[in-house]
């Protein structure tokens, strides 16, 4: 299952501006360079530009900026792909079907990799040919999901604090919502916003954002359990052997997916008022569900 056709032409667009944004790998130093360009073309699926860009066509087809705020929010995952491997958190050799940053290029240079991948996120995004309040308030707002409160990094430090203990739906939540949810909301409306969406647009797309991002999570726990490490590119079973809170630890798989599929449901109803609009939109969110790495 890959991702609908009519998104490879984003997906070349977002390859092409990842290169440009990059410093080439022949500049110095040069193992920052390289350890940087080695995670982010390792083959991700590039889930968030691409539902960025598709938001922002959804108010405005003249070139708004979308593409490089995408980039940026690519940037930021990396990073936080590249650090959630670390042998401090989940302590993976596997990413995107290649050895982990860590293991290439050694723990030092990995977590400064990723701190290079979240600063020139912030760079791209202070300088990306988007009108300058709306570029502004999704600065803000990026910022926001990938931080402590309710973001990113929140929930990666309750995901560390809740493995191995008895896992509670509450927690669960918070977790999933957090570290995954956050930022993949915030993808979909940094791109509304940056094709010119108004307020009421926007409480939408939060909802549609919040509830498939969350559904991602779910998705990724269940993929955890079902898949081959082949087939995901990660190592499998990895949740359950590190004590993981997931959803299938805590219900069982059927009911994850039931969970899963009543959290597309709920965000595919936020959609109903675009139309044929958020036709895209909406083939792009039931991917998010269906896909099976
Ligand atoms: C994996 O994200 C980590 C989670 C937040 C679940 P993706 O499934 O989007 O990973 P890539 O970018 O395709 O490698
Ligand atoms: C990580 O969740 C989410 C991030 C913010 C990186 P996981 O730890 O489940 O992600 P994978 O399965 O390693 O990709
Ligand atoms: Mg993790
Ligand atoms: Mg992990
Ligand atoms: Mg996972």
């Amino acid at each position: 299952m890959t991702i609908p056709d009519f998104f490879e032409q984003d997906r070349t667009t977002v390859e092409a501006a990842l290169q440009e944004l990059l410093p080439p790998e022949d500049a110095l130093p040069i193992t920052i360079h390289q350890a940087m360009r080695y995670s982010v073309f390792a083959g991700g699926k590039r889930v968030r530009p691409i539902l960025c860009m598709e938001a922002a066509r959804m108010f405005s087809q003249e070139q708004n900026g979308a593409v490089q705020v995408g980039c940026a929010l690519e940037f930021i995952h990396t990073y936080s792909l590249i650090h959630d491997d670390l042998p401090a958190l989940d302590n993976d050799d596997l990413r995107r079907g290649k050895p982990t940053n860590h293991k290439v290029f050694g723990e030092a240079m990995a977590i400064l990799a990723g701190d290079a991948l979240l600063t020139l996120a912030f760079h791209s995004l202070a300088l990306a040919p988007v009108e300058p309040q709306r570029r502004l308030t999704i600065l803000a707002m990026i910022a926001e999901a990938a931080g402590t409160d309710r973001g990113m990094i929140g929930g990666q430090v309750a995901d560390l604090e809740a493995a191995g203990k008895a896992p509670d739906k509450g927690m669960l939540e918070y977790i999933h919502r957090s570290k995954t949810a956050a930022l993949i909301r915030a993808s979909i409306v940094a791109g509304a916003i940056a094709g010119g969406a108004d307020r009421g647009d926007v409480t939408r797309l939060l909802a549609f954002g919040e509830s498939i991002g969350w559904a991602f999570q779910v998705v990724d726990d269940i993929l955890d359990v079902e898949e081959s490490s082949a087939a995901l590119g990660k190592t499998a079973g990895k949740d359950q052997a590190q004590k993981k809170a997931t959803y299938p630890a805590l219900h069982g798989l059927e009911v994850s997916r039931d969970i899963a599929a009543d959290l597309e449901a709920k965000a595919l109803r936020e959609l109903d008022f675009y139309g044929e609009r958020a036709g895209r939109l909406r083939a792009l969110a039931q991917f998010l569900v269906a896909r099976r790495a």
